[in-house]
């Protein structure tokens, strides 16, 4: 890369722009390996004193320039490898330039580029976070609003879908084959939400008409052998439109929304201002080809970049330290909408797992960063799961202490004010709070610190008083640049259980009216509640549907945690109860107890509960330790190996305990799969998943036999995949050939292939860092694909500690080298990948050692910025 080294970008240098732009014109002369770009911008200065006008650019040959309409001799103006300047601009001034850039060379996928191949592929850009730099000189910073009318010309035959943001303006034909189509979006936008797209594309579309009465035409694009597995996601997104109607007001505001479907990119999805681009992995489904987990995904993430049309691009961001008030606002929202339209248990519990796995092991290791960064160097790698899913956490907090009514309230008064600005995490808080009456400003603090506070909690009741003591106290755990923490508000939704697992009555005063269940709020290092006139509990349960984002200590005992999995009327924290056994056990274990009784409590009352009438999805969820990741983050120092043991101890002793139940339920949910999509079905086929899983283990004749026939006749992709995953991971004879099938049928499908890859990555044997090594030539294989390189080298890192973390270093070596390879390509990929290294010094001194090699190693050889960034911070002392 070619861009100038420079210091962190900080919050405190926050200025607002001295120029903005009232207009934006930008033609393009689309051509896959020379593009012309001529942009026209008008220009007002926001200060008295003259300022030099700065453009960002990067990577453009500057063909022509012309201020007022006189060409600029080159003494007026000054370019380097990331600027345009000019010294003397009036007050206000029209700026031309005419660019040229080659999108076919663009293998980082950021600004204007090419997907699939020069003769196939169409074009397309992604500007978040600083793409649209790479395609014209502009001040390109999400606080610089500006509507924007786009010309697009191109060989009709080459690309005859023409499309860029806004409302269509215009098309027609040109001379030689050519033809033009014309794009006018009214809304003003920041840059990094420009988008176009260009190519052979087919499409289905839908009318929609908004609660305020507009005539919308909905589209989704993609390539000829996928427009017939866009139909789900048009669904979604009528869901999704519906809903931000009805829960927030609001309405959708083109006359056109266009979706478009690419194998390659670099991230999940855009929501570039009425002109959406999908990662194809998260757009198309079928029933053939998509498991739940893909519907699902397809649902949420349209919902997702539909929700941002308000929250992110009617009120934006006014810096990149922002992020998260469009991301972990937008994130909320998508889990609400996701929780309506499916089973909100299970949503949160998805939610919580994914939050535990990814952002408390990044709180917990060196690259851990508050939800608003103070600075940042490379702005690409603070998509993390700090700013997204504790951003969102974050928001869940404000929403449920404000209450429904407020919230919205607080919400519409948030779009009232900022609609149209580029905001900031103060002006979110202050229009909730103000609207509301409530002083939001101490959550600002759960912004600024990062880390998760560890939140422990006693009780004590005194039954001659009659009076329940709870003791909170919290504590936060340095991290990086942060040795000092402060409290949080911390709310705790608890109830406390009778000895017939029954809410009791609950009041703090004695003039309060008792409620089944409450919400007290921690503000200081430790507090106490006194409730009153309360019968003696059985079992405090708190935390309740995970109120905050904290890591809980609790002084209930194995057998209290039983009760609350046997009787717990909330679901999400009955779940919780089994989780807390399962952890302890895994300590128990990894310890070298010779008896560890919180196994045995653990297996017996899932037993039992194997037998009541429980919600499938959520008894395959309970019936589910805590995924690796998660208990890693908790670990030190971390033997991989030992905690994968440990792990299967648990998952082995269940299988064995629950012994010819597991068949019986297997055979009984077969009869009635039939591979329906409907919430029922894929909470019977989650059960039914999770116990042939189990089954596998303990059955080394049957089980693999009946595996082998339902990974041909599985009537589902998910009962397919778990088939197949189930087979690999005991190694059983049957697999490979089921391998083959799979590679077979799929060859031609990009999506479906990925997952035999993924599949293979995840093979918990040492020899998998052979296997992915052979993989990594395989002919389907390609590391200019982030999606494949997702599914092969991502899987194993990330998900196979067994190979990742051989303790001979294979593994480390492995992604050492292709992470050489893929940064020369594309440095986002690169630096996601290289998160995977993050936690060397947590592991055993022989691991830890090696791993520190291989990011010295890196860190020594020259590396993009983005993957700079991410091997300085893991290595920084
Ligand atoms: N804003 C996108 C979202 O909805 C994230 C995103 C898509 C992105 N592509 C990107 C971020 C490229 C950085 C770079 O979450
Ligand atoms: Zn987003």
């Amino acid at each position: 890369m070619s861009v100038p080294e420079h210091g962190p970008v900080r919050l405190a240098d926050y200025r607002a722009p001295a120029w903005r732009v009232v207009a934006a014109t930008l033609e393009f002369d689309l051509d896959i390996q020379a593009t012309q770009v001529r942009a026209r911008l008008e220009l007002r200065r926001t200060t008295a004193d003259a300022v030099p006008l700065r453009l960002d650019g990067i990577g453009l040959q500057l063909r022509a320039i012309r201020l007022d309409g006189r060409a600029l001799a080159p003494h007026e103006y000054a370019l380097d490898e990331e600027a345009l300047q000019i010294v003397d601009v009036p007050a206000t001034a029209v700026l031309e330039t005419d660019v040229t850039l080659d999108p076919s060379a663009n293998s980082a996928l950021s600004g204007l580029y090419l997907s699939g191949s020069a003769e196939h592929g169409f074009l397309l850009t992604q500007c978040e976070a600083e793409g649209f730099r790479r395609i014209t000189y502009y001040p390109d910073r999400p606080d610089v609003l500006a509507p924007f009318h786009v010309t697009l010309r191109a060989d009709r035959a080459r690309f005859p879908v023409l499309l860029a943001n806004g409302n269509p303006a215009g098309a027609g034909e040109l001379a030689d084959g050519r033809h033009w189509a014309a794009w006018d979006d009214p809304h003003p936008k920041p840059s990094y939400l420009f988008a176009l797209v260009a190519g052979r594309l087919e499409h289905i579309e839908q009318p929609y008409e908004t609660a305020d009465g507009r005539a919308v035409t909905l589209r989704i694009f993609a390539e000829a052998d996928a427009i017939d597995r866009c139909g789900y996601a048009m669904d979604s997104l009528v869901r999704a439109m519906r809903w931000d109607e009805r829960e927030y007001g609001r309405n959708y505001d083109l006359d056109v929304f266009h979706i478009v479907a690419t194998h390659d990119f670099n991230m999940g999805a855009m929501e570039n201002k009425g002109l959406n681009i999908f990662n194809a992995k998260y757009l198309l489904a079928d029933p053939q080809r998509s498991s739940d987990e893909d519907y699902a995904h397809v649902e949420a993430i349209v919902a997702h970049e539909y929700f941002h049309n308000w929250t992110g691009n009617r009120v934006t961001c006014r810096d990149w330290f922002q992020l998260s008030l469009k991301e972990g606002l937008t994130v909320y929202r998508e889990q609400q909408f996701s929780a309506d339209m499916n089973s909100a248990t299970l949503k949160r519990i998805e939610d919580v797992q994914l939050l535990r796995r990814a952002q408390f092991a990044e709180d917990a290791g060196p690259l851990a960063h508050p939800v608003r960064p103070a600075e940042y160097s490379a702005i690409d790698n603070f998509y993390t799961a700090t700013v997204y899913d504790k951003g969102a956490e974050l928001v869940r907090l404000v929403a449920g202490r404000l209450g429904v009514a407020a919230w919205r309230r607080g919400m519409d008064e948030y779009f009232r004010r900022h609609d149209g600005q580029a905001a900031t995490v103060e002006q979110f808080l202050a229009a909730l709070g103000e609207s509301n009456g409530i002083d939001l400003s101490p959550y600002l603090a759960w912004y600024a610190q990062a880390g998760t506070p560890e939140l422990e909690a006693r009780g004590d009741y005194d039954a001659a008083q009659r009076r329940y003591r709870l003791t909170l106290r919290q504590h936060t755990p340095p991290t990086p640049g942060q040795a000092h923490k402060q409290p949080l508000p911390i709310p705790v939704r608890l109830a406390l259980l009778g000895a017939d697992g029954g809410n009791l009555p609950l009041r703090l005063s004695a003039d309060a009216a008792p409620a089944s269940e409450c919400v007290i709020e921690l503000s200081g290092a430790e507090q106490q509640f006194d409730f009153v006139d309360v019968a003696a509990p059985r079992a405090a349960s708190l935390l309740r549907g995970f109120s905050a984002p904290v890591r809980l200590q609790t002084d209930l005992d194995a057998a209290d945690l039983a009760f609350l999995l046997r009787h717990e009327s909330d679901g999400f924290n009955r779940w919780e109860a089994a989780q807390q056994l399962a952890r302890r056990a895994i300590r128990g274990l990894l310890a070298g107890a010779d008896a560890v009784p919180e196994l045995a409590i653990w297996c017996d009352t899932l037993t039992w509960l194997f037998g009541a009438d429980i919600d499938p999805a959520l008894l395959a969820e309970l019936l589910t330790p805590p995924d690796y990741n998660e208990l890693a983050a908790q670990c030190e120092p971390l033997d991989p190996a030992a905690l994968h043991a440990a792990r299967e101890t648990l998952e082995q002793t269940l299988a064995q305990r629950l012994g010819e139940a597991l068949a019986a339920r297997h055979t009984l949910l077969l009869r009635s799969e039939s591979g329906g999509l409907d919430g029922a079905a894929r909470g019977r086929r989650r059960l039914l998943n999770r116990c042939l899983r189990l089954w596998l283990r303990i059955d080394a004749e049957l089980a693999p036999e009946v595996a082998a026939t339902r990974y041909v006749l599985a009537p589902s992709m998910t009962e397919r995949l778990a088939a197949l995953a189930g087979l690999l991971a005991q190694d059983a004879p049957q697999a490979q050939k089921a391998l083959q099938d799979f590679a077979r049928r799929y060859d031609a499908d990009a999506v479906t292939l990925d997952k035999w890859f993924a599949l293979q990555a995840a093979v918990p044997r040492a020899d998998t860092v052979e296997r992915v090594a052979a993989l990594l030539r395989h002919p389907r294989f390609s590391l200019r694909n982030p999606n494949r390189v997702s599914a092969l080298l991502q899987g194993f890192a990330a998900r196979n500690p067994i190979a990742f973390h051989r303790s001979d270093g294979a593994g480390y070596r492995l992604i050492e080298q292709a992470l050489r390879e893929i940064d020369a390509l594309n440095p986002t990929t690169a630096a996601r990948l290289a998160t995977t290294l993050k936690d060397w010094r947590r592991l055993e001194p022989q691991r830890r050692a090696l791993l520190q090699a291989s990011l010295r190693r890196l860190a020594a050889a020259d590396s993009s910025h983005d993957l700079g960034d991410i091997l300085r911070r893991s290595l920084a002392d």
